[in-house]
């Protein structure tokens, strides 16, 4: 079935160490086959004709977990910024950030900054990566952006109102609020993700680990969420 009305999917790709552990593995094969998934779900969203896709890959909680994990995702998210880059080129998908990458390895900003750059006019599919991300500290830094305009004359705050506030947050004037939300491995969680932004947002929770994850089960969750009837608090 062709998808209607999905403009901006949002994941929370969760699972990684519970599928490893399942199969007497290291976490760190988990969040390697967690990568693969990532790359499979970018085609998904392109077949599906998603427009936008925002992916949690590290939570500004996650620099808690132990360091040797930590740098097994960075490196992760460096393998697949180098393999990716240039087929996210030739496939019209453009890369952005939501969050703050000052605390990333040096290496992998470049990494980052120099992909975002050369992705910028791509529009096929927006590629969002939240990482180091919080929606609390999204919104805490929209606050503090406003309070600044505000000091130096550059907003009238009886101006400000929904939408003139979501500009204030990452890519707020580019990304519309996402339609979906899933989670995947059975947590009913939200884990400080797009706080927000997904007001509205139909929540889609499913058993199904990360790693397993694959187009097969996005389209019967893009089906069931055409079901819905999005009312947006009217009738
Ligand atoms: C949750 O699994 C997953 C993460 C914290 C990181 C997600 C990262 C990836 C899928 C790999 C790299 C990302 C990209 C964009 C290439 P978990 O470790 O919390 O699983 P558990 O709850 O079962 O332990």
């Amino acid at each position: 079935m062709a998808n209607k009305g999905i403009n901006h999917l949002a994941i929370i790709m969760d699972g990684n160490g519970r599928w490893a552990r399942e199969k007497g593995l290291p976490r760190t094969k988990g969040h390697y086959q967690g990568s693969q998934t990532v790359k499979k779900i970018v085609k998904a969203c392109i077949n599906l004709r998603i427009k936008y896709l925002t992916l949690y890959a590290f939570s500004t909680e996650n620099w808690s977990r132990p360091r040797t994990e930590i740098s097994t995702l960075m490196k992760l998210l460096a393998e697949f910024i180098r393999q990716e880059r240039d087929d996210m080129n030739k496939n019209n998908i453009r890369l952005i950030i939501s969050g703050d990458i000052s605390r990333l390895p040096r290496r992998l900003q470049e990494q980052i900054q120099d992909t975002v750059k050369l992705t910028q006019k791509n529009n096929k599919l927006i590629l969002n990566i939240a990482l180091n991300y919080g929606g609390r500290q999204e919104i805490l830094r929209a606050v503090r952006q406003i309070a600044l305009d505000y000091r130096d004359n550059r907003i009238n705050i009886r101006h400000l109102n929904e939408k003139h506030f979501k500009k204030y947050l990452y890519h707020g004037s580019l990304l519309p609020d996402p339609d979906l939300l899933i989670r995947t491995s059975g947590e009913v969680r939200i884990s400080n993700f797009l706080l927000w932004q997904i007001a509205y947002s139909e929540l889609f929770f499913t058993s199904i680990l990360w790693p397993d994850f694959n187009e097969a089960k996005l389209r019967k969750i893009v089906d069931e969420y055409q079901a819905r009837d999005r009312r947006f608090g009217g009738l």
